[in-house]
C-alpha cells in the first residue's frame, strides 16, 4: 500500500514541474490609472484573471486544477488586461469599459466559479454603483451601445 503514495507523490512532484511553467507574472507595462477605490475593487474581484498581478495559490499548480486556472488566466488576459490597460486605442478603451459595466451588471464576471473559492471577489451593488460611475467618467453613458467599434 505504501508505495502508491510513494509513487503518487513523486508524479505530483513532477506534475507540479510540468504544469508551472506559463503561471508567470509578466511586468505590468501600462497599468490602468483608476480612482483608489475603483482601482481595489478590480483589484480584489478581476485581477487574477485580468492582469498580471496573478496571485496562484498553491493548488493553482496542481493537476488539472492547474490546467483550467492557467487556461482561465491566459483567456482572461486576451481578452482584458489591467496591466496593459494604457496601450488600448481610445476606441478600444471605450469598447472594454462598456463591456467591463456589462459583464458586471448581468453578474457574468466574475466568473461563478472563481466566486466559490475566492467570496470576497463577490461584486456588492455598492461595487457595481462604483464601476457604473466610473464607466461614465471615462465617457460611457449607461445603456449606450458601442458594440459596432472595432475590437
Ligand atoms: C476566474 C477568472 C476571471 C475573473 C476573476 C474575472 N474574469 Fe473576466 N473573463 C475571464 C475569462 C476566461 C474571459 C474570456 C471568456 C469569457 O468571456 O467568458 C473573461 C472575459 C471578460 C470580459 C470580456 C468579455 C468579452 O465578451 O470579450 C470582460 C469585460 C471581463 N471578463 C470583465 C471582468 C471583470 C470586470 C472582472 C472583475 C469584476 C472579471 N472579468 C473577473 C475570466 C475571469
Amino acid at each position: 500500500m505504501k508505495h502508491w503514495f510513494i509513487l503518487l507523490a513523486v508524479l505530483s512532484l513532477l506534475a507540479v514541474r510540468l504544469a508551472s511553467p506559463g503561471h508567470d507574472n509578466p511586468p505590468e507595462s501600462a497599468p490602468i490609472v483608476a480612482p483608489a477605490d475603483v482601482a481595489s475593487v478590480f483589484e480584489r474581484s478581476c485581477y487574477d484573471c485580468h492582469s498580471h498581478r496573478t496571485e496562484w495559490p498553491w493548488y493553482s499548480h496542481v493537476p488539472p486544477v492547474s490546467w483550467f486556472v492557467g487556461n482561465h488566466v491566459k483567456e482572461g488576459r486576451e481578452h482584458l488586461n489591467f496591466s496593459t490597460w494604457g496601450e488600448m486605442s481610445e476606441g478600444n478603451r471605450l469598447h472594454a469599459v462598456m463591456e467591463i459595466v456589462e459583464e458586471v451588471e448581468k453578474g457574468e464576471m466574475p466568473l461563478s466559479g472563481y466566486v466559490k473559492l475566492h467570496t470576497d471577489a463577490a461584486l456588492s451593488e455598492p461595487d457595481i454603483a462604483l464601476i457604473r460611475g466610473w464607466a461614465g467618467a471615462e465617457g460611457v453613458a449607461p445603456g449606450v451601445e458601442t458594440e459596432d467599434h472595432a475590437h
